[in-house]
């Protein structure tokens, strides 16, 4: 038998078995219970003890090489095999996602996005405060006498009492910001404060968690000439029409002296509806010069200083521009509504490139 032999032919089949399989079948033929090289070691037992010294280390050493090279192999074949799935299992984090799982903008911070843009544009700062108010920033700053009637309107939220025995409340509207951002940076003041409020209401025009808009202007000289320009210059900005008919009704807010809410003319059309004609009247928002009072309450002198103020729904805005039908709806967490009346993230709001 040509040791020689055997070995170049086995090592060459070694190296070029091009899998796990083929390797292993090359094993068979040298190594299995009838392979070459065990056919080799048995053959050592019939022979004279002078010839099993020679051949013996020879044949051993064989073995062990082919051993060798066959375990050389598999690691090779064994790391090629999970490069070649790590290649195909790759996952290239920078390729953008599927359109069929692109998020979306809700309508309400769409809206957000917009009127922050109109009024930024005109500037106005975004003023912020919190979620979780106190019964003096939300109300009797506001100047609403305690155990007024105006407090009831507002179906509050109270929370349990603190240590210090005081209940904080979930605030029923925007308008404390007001009072935080006054009695920070007293007047001058330019601001807008978007967020988020609560009040007990439950129907299929109301629900406990909305959003809302408010605004403030002091200054010196403020009028109420300012806050109709503002306002109806706001709305055809946020409309996005040329000609806006306004009227203002009089009405009762305890922070506004005098107060009004804001209609607009309009008409329905198909699927949503048309600012700036028609013959209807849309009620839009709440307003009114800053009451005197409320000035004080914040630190600032109501005779050198005057302001307007208003605040409006964000959900029942972006209704009205998106023809939403049902505010429940707009909380209702339902993909398939948000892929119908969602905005892209990619095309934020700002005056150059248009609203929406
Ligand atoms: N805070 C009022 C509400 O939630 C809305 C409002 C009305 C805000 C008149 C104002 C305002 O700033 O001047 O019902």
């Amino acid at each position: 038998m040509d040791l020689q032999a055997l070995e170049t032919d086995l090592l060459s089949r070694i190296a070029q078995a091009p899998d796990p399989a083929t390797l292993e079948s090359v094993r068979l033929t040298a190594l299995g219970k009838t392979g070459a090289i065990s056919q080799l070691l048995k053959s050592l037992g019939a022979m004279s003890p002078e010839e099993r010294r020679v051949r013996g280390p020879e044949i051993n050493g064989l073995r062990d090489r082919i051993q060798t090279a066959l375990a050389a192999r598999r690691d090779g074949l064994e790391a090629a095999a999970l490069d070649a799935r790590l290649a195909s299992e790759r996952v290239d984090l920078t390729l953008p996602a599927p359109p069929r799982r692109r998020g979306s903008v809700h309508p309400t911070m769409q809206v957000m996005d917009e009127l922050i843009a109109v009024f930024a544009e005109m500037g106005f700062a975004v003023a912020e405060g919190p979620d979780i108010e106190d019964d003096w920033h939300n109300f009797t700053a506001l100047n609403f006498p305690p155990d007024h009637p105006a407090r009831d309107t507002h179906d509050t939220f109270f929370l349990n009492p603190g240590p210090d025995g005081v209940a904080g409340l979930l605030r029923t509207h925007t308008s404390p910001v007001q009072v935080r951002t006054m009695q920070k940076g007293g007047a001058p003041v330019r601001i807008i404060a978007p967020g988020r409020v609560y009040r007990k209401d439950y129907d299929q025009t109301h629900v406990p968690v909305f959003h809302q808009i408010e605004g403030l202007v002091v200054d010196r000289g403020i009028h109420m000439g300012h806050l109709k320009w503002t306002l109806e210059t706001f709305i055809a900005r946020f409309f996005e029409t040329d000609a806006v008919t306004t009227r203002f009704r009089p009405h009762h807010f305890p922070f506004t002296e005098p107060s009004a809410e804001m209609d607009v003319q309009y008409e329905r059309i198909e699927g949503g509806i048309q600012i700036g004609r028609g013959t209807r009247w849309l009620e839009v928002l709440g307003c009114g010069m800053v009451h005197p009072r409320v000035l004080a309450n914040c630190g600032i002198d109501p005779d050198e200083f005057q302001g307007f103020a208003w605040g409006m729904g964000v959900d029942r805005l972006a209704m009205l521009k998106y023809g939403i039908p049902d505010v429940r709806d707009m909380f209702a967490a339902d993909p398939r509504w948000l892929a119908h009346y969602g905005f892209s993230p990619f095309a934020a709001p700002n005056p150059a490139s248009g609203l929406s």
